[in-house]
């Protein structure tokens, strides 16, 4: 959450501040400011979007080689102009953007105010301008060291960023459990910062991840890295992969809407070169590293939140299906907090898109502590999850940029397809027979979710507007299409703002049925599987009560078709598989609902994409 952007080098930093933090938005979007330094520290905030700052600072001189920038996703105090950041020291010397929370700011804000100083915001963010500010004074050091000290004294989460008015051309950021990457520029003394590539990827190719503890300095000197214990860091450079095109909108009107139709080839990605089909073997480096350790196996747990948790879902069916192995699927922010069993033989498996949900990292490192290997299933290239596991695999979907997550989600499960498939196959769980006819399916998914975004288009349209000022939605379905019926509802609720509830189909007389009438639609993933005739019977129960049924079927169903209101077609595929394309017309549902009632579909009210608070 937050986002935060920063800049030095020859170049007017302004219209490079404005880009980055239209394209970190995603992180938060509750209020933003900038500061640029141009002999003083010129500073303007706004609360709102970032386009919003833009109207304000119309006209200003916002000229200066040197600034940072901040988007806000609220934690502590209100979203409003005083608590965005950037935040002013006390004698106004520095500016400090953050990302993150400063768990012990009440105890330092406590001490500063004794010794005389003045806050001006609710924010934790304030407490680090003032004490840093009051370290340089006291102590005598040049702010390097400031922070350094400054930050030994902080307990919490951030990544930072501080511009100085008397360290001209010179930028200080540090990190630790909120991610910060650095950019070299191609001049000399030319500098970025972000909480992602994103704002970078343009300028420099040339980057360097910050670990958790380190702080870097910049200046036309060139970039020094410590460690907080005060220890020089030799920074490792790495190549940005990421294209430019990926992270703009390619004609689509919204992000989430190309997001959605980059499907088949964000699943083909997450599958390429994975796995042949002639000789049945699998090139994942993590399943062969880890192959011995995979055999001795006595259960798998999987941590996630969100739409990354409706992926877990998928994934206990899948390897207790294939594999033969327990698998418990757990909200990360429950167990991290609940001292759960944990033993050697356990594997416990993070999935997360952004790789940084600070919930999902916790509950990874408590599970290494107790002695787990630790495996992630992440989106983000070189952030936290990955670089704290013993093994992973990335999904490789490209970035995803609208909030509610769309291509990750099917990148995600085709990567646990795999994995439960691999883990079946070293641990001898499966057949060849099966084995190859699931890699042959999985083969064509791409090809079938084009076709079902070629084809559900209009029926899509036709729900949407029948239904778009629907209060409730009820979405059902069973064993693998029980996840699928969460994520759709969760996909309406978070875009649309139609309060939305997802089931087991057979749960629905536990209590749901009780809401059923003729305003209440409920939509029914009905595919060919073992369940169909009890999901028809469901479906049955649901008219009885005169509820509307909005139903995926397979390709060629008569029986559904025969109760339901409407029904949207899916190819055949394997059971298992089932989630790849089912899920498909449930996005497009919540995508164009959510456009015809007026909603910010890529920034939706409150969320946030990238939950580094717990
Ligand atoms: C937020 C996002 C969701 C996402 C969840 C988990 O709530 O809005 O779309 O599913 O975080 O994020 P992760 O990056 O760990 O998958």
């Amino acid at each position: 959450m937050c986002g935060i952007v920063a800049y030095t080098g020859p170049n007017q930093v302004y219209d490079f501040l404005i880009k980055g933090l239209q394209r970190l938005e995603y992180r938060g979007y509750d209020s933003a400011g900038i500061a640029i330094m141009d002999g003083n520290l010129k500073i303007y905030k706004q609360k709102g979007k970032v386009s919003d700052l833009v109207d304000l600072v119309t006209g200003e001189d916002v000229s200066g080689t040197s600034g940072i920038g901040h988007t806000r996703w609220a934690t502590h105090g209100e979203p409003n102009k005083v608590n965005a950041h950037p935040h002013i020291s006390q004698e106004g010397s520095i500016a400090v953007i953050h990302n993150g929370i400063i768990e012990n700011y009440a105890t330092l804000k406590e001490m500063l105010v004794k010794r005389g100083h003045v806050f001006m915001s609710d924010t934790d963010t304030e407490v680090l301008t003032h004490l840093i500010e009051e370290i340089q004074v006291h102590e005598k050091v040049d702010l390097f060291e400031a922070v350094r000290l400054a930050l030994n004294e902080v307990v919490g989460a951030y990544a930072i960023v501080i511009l100085s008015k008397n360290d001209p051309n010179t930028l200080i950021g540090a990190r630790k459990g909120s991610p910060l990457v650095l950019g070299i520029g191609e001049t000399r003394g030319e500098y970025y910062m972000a909480s992602d590539a994103t704002p970078i990827v343009e300028h420099t190719r040339d980057v360097i991840y910050l670990e958790d503890n380190e702080i870097a300095h910049v200046s036309p000197d060139g970039l020094k890295i410590k460690s907080l214990a005060n220890v020089e860091k030799t920074p490792y450079i790495q190549k940005l992969e990421m294209t430019l095109d990926a992270i703009e909108k390619g004609g689509y009107e919204h992000f989430m809407l190309k997001e959605i139709y980059e499907q088949p080839k964000s699943i083909y990605d997450s599958m390429r070169g994975r796995f042949t089909t002639n000789d049945l073997s699998f090139a994942m480096r993590s399943l062969r590293e880890y192959e011995s350790k995979i055999k001795n196996l006595e259960r798998v747990i999987i941590v996630g939140c969100g739409t990354s948790w409706h992926a877990g879902l998928v994934g206990e069916y899948l390897i207790e299906e294939f594999a033969r192995l327990p698998v418990e699927v757990e909200y990360a922010s429950e167990f991290r907090y609940r001292n759960p069993i944990i033993t050697p033989d356990d594997l416990v498996m993070a999935i997360s898109q952004s790789g940084e949900t600070a919930d999902t990292l916790a509950a990874l490192e408590m599970a290494k502590e107790k002695g787990a290997t630790v495996y992630g299933i992440c989106n983000v290239v070189g952030s936290s999850i990955p670089r704290m596991t013993h093994a992973g695999a990335y999904t490789h979907a490209g970035p995803e940029i609208g909030v509610a997550s769309t291509k990750a989600f099917t990148a995600q499960v085709t990567v646990l397809t795999l994995f439960a498939l691999g883990i079946a196959n070293i641990r001898g769980a499966i057949s060849r027979d099966e084995l190859s006819l699931l890699l042959a399916e999985l083969e064509s998914i791409p090809g079938k979710v084009q076709r079902v975004l070629d084809s559900c288009a209009n029926d899509v349209l036709e729900i949407s507007e029948k239904y778009k000022d629907s209060n409730n939605f009820l979405y059902l379905g069973r064993g693998y299409n029980f996840p699928v019926a969460l994520e759709g509802a969760l996909k309406l609720k978070e875009i649309s703002y139609i309060h939305a509830e997802g089931y087991p189909a057979a749960e629905m007389k536990h209590g749901p049925i009780a809401l059923i009438d003729e305003n209440m639609p409920v939509v029914v993933i009905a595919t060919r599987s073992q369940y169909y005739e009890k999901v028809l019977s469901n479906i049955q129960e649901v008219k009885a009560r005169k509820g509307i049924i909005i139903a995926i079927v397979t390709e060629g169903d008569q029986k559904v078709k025969e109760i339901a209101d409407y029904c949207i077609e899916i190819p055949d595929t394997h059971e298992a598989l089932v989630p790849l394309l089912a899920t498909i017309p449930l996005q497009l549902l919540s995508y164009h609902i959510a456009v015809m009632r007026g909603c910010n579909v890529d920034q939706p009210r409150n969320l946030a994409k990238s939950v580094t608070v717990e």
